[in-house]
């Protein structure tokens, strides 16, 4: 039996769907490439923005063809608009077959197999204990663009309930692996040839707080002890993680930071808003000034720490005033990177009976406002590496020239390079940076002395 998968949303779906693949693997299945010529297709969904779903139902709708060529199709919805709509879907959908919850990942094999013995519709969007089961498992297939990068997710769910946010509500509780677990997965994946790791979860730097939403005391880290842990691994290279929440930035998890040579120098720090009266009406639970404070912090300790950010506009109530504290706060931190919503109205969160909802054409305007902003600063950024010497990770060819390798700097900036011969992906290079070319930089590989 042939599995196509489609993935929607963020890095933690990606990282469901690799395991889906996994256990479906194990059991005989036969991952492939293209819709066409699959038996099973499996759509892994997000629902964080309206924009999210619908693309995704679009999607859906188009597969009323495949069901119409070939009747023995099984359809699967999967993931967090799963978990949202759950048999809702069943209904708007008629030719899925079914729909499974986010809780409920680690059935698929059981469901694949009874649906094949006896075909009916069935939802399942319990949500359950057993939400880490299957998380340890992954899937690496010879097409695999980057096969010496991979995920671990240490966290699932989260407990946070930002007043916009879907999250809470399609993921469940937030609960975390235990030490051990993320390190005998870390040492299996650097066994077979991964040099980086990104340590996922909706709010990775609450690992091992037992979903206590208070900031950790000072001292308390139970994240930092895990990057010390993880540093130490022999013949792993590089240490990522996303999303971190700012407030759990104490002296202990910074100084990890700075410590543990492995973990890049590239920090993924949603800022949402630089108003405090926004950011208290989102329940983010900290200021534009303690969320300043703690950039400057992590910059004293790591002076060429890069951040990259994701910011709301046009939540209910944002005056120009208001957008104004966003826009000077973006630019005083000099992203190199970003991601700019315009906010989404989603059922069931307390932001979608807000008043004051703000029109779509504010929100665009704002939109358009920020992601200029970013692109100054990324030129401007970029443009001070020209004659730098910057480690690289090889990851593959590159797309533009064939006859240059690409990768990324442990800032997160991506290098198209001429390389030395026999340099090849997952090698770590040093690099000689000529310019940089739109958002990539140029270089050359220097030879070993
Ligand atoms: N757990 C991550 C965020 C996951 S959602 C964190 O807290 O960092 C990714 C991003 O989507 C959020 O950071 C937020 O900027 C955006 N987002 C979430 N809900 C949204 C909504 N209702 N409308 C617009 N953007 C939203
Ligand atoms: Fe959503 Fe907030 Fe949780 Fe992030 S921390 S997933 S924005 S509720
Ligand atoms: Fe989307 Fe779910 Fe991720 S809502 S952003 S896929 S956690």
């Amino acid at each position: 039996m042939k599995v196509f998968i489609k993935t929607y949303g963020c890095q933690m779906n990606m990282r469901d769907s690799e395991a889906m693949a996994g256990m479906l693997a194990a059991k005989g299945y036969e991952i492939v490439e293209h819709e066409n010529k699959a038996d099973i297709l499996l759509f892994n969904t997000c629902s964080v923005r309206e924009q999210a779903e619908k693309k995704a139902i679009g999607k859906l709708g188009f597969m009323s063809k495949i069901k119409k060529k070939r009747p023995e199709t099984i359809i699967g919805v999967m993931g967090c608009m799963a978990q949202n709509k759950k048999e809702e879907l069943l209904s708007s959908v008629p030719h899925l077959d079914f729909v499974l919850g986010t809780g409920q990942l680690h059935k698929l094999p059981d469901v694949l197999e009874d649906l094949q013995k006896k075909r009916q519709r069935l939802s399942l969007t319990e949500q359950s204990e057993d939400v880490l089961t299957g998380m340890g498992v992954h899937y690496t297939d010879k097409n695999t663009v980057n096969p010496y990068s991979a995920f671990i997710a240490v966290t699932r769910g989260c407990n946070r309930f930002c007043s916009y946010c879907i999250v809470p509500y399609v993921r469940g509780r937030e609960i975390s692996r235990t030490i051990d677990d993320v390190m005998l997965e870390a040492r299996q994946l650097v066994d077979s040839g991964v040099k980086e790791i990104m340590l996922l979860g909706q709010n990775v730097a609450a690992f091992g707080l037992n979903g206590d939403t208070r900031p950790p005391q000072e001292g308390v880290s139970p994240f930092a002890d895990l990057l010390y842990e993880m540093n130490e691994i022999k013949g792993l290279e590089r240490i990522r993680f996303t999303s971190p929440y700012v407030s759990y930035f104490n002296n202990k998890l910074i100084r990890a930071m700075a410590e543990c040579h492995k973990v890049c120098h590239n920090v993924h720090l949603p800022l949402q808003s630089g108003s405090d009266r926004i950011l208290k009406a989102m329940n983010r639970q900290y200021t534009a000034e303690s969320y300043y404070e703690k950039v400057l912090a992590m910059r004293e300790a790591i002076p060429d720490i890069t951040f990259s950010t994701d910011v709301i506009v046009g939540f209910p109530g944002e005056t120009e005033e208001d957008f104004e504290a966003t826009r000077s706060l973006f630019a005083k931190v000099g992203y190199t990177n970003g991601f700019i919503f315009k906010y989404s109205p989603r059922q069931g969160t307390k932001a979608a009976v807000m008043p004051d909802q703000i029109p779509q054409s504010v929100k665009e305007e704002r939109n358009q406002i920020l992601l200029a902003l970013l692109e100054e600063q990324t030129n401007r950024e970029i443009s001070k590496l020209s004659g730098t010497v910057q480690e690289v990770l090889v990851e593959g060819a590159a797309r533009t020239n064939k006859n240059q390798l690409t990768g990324r700097t442990s800032t997160s900036w991506v290098v198209n390079f001429t390389p030395q011969q026999g340099t090849k992906p997952g090698d770590l290079v040093q690099v000689r940076i000529i310019r940089p070319a739109n958002v990539t930089l140029v270089g050359e590989e220097i030879a070993n002395a």
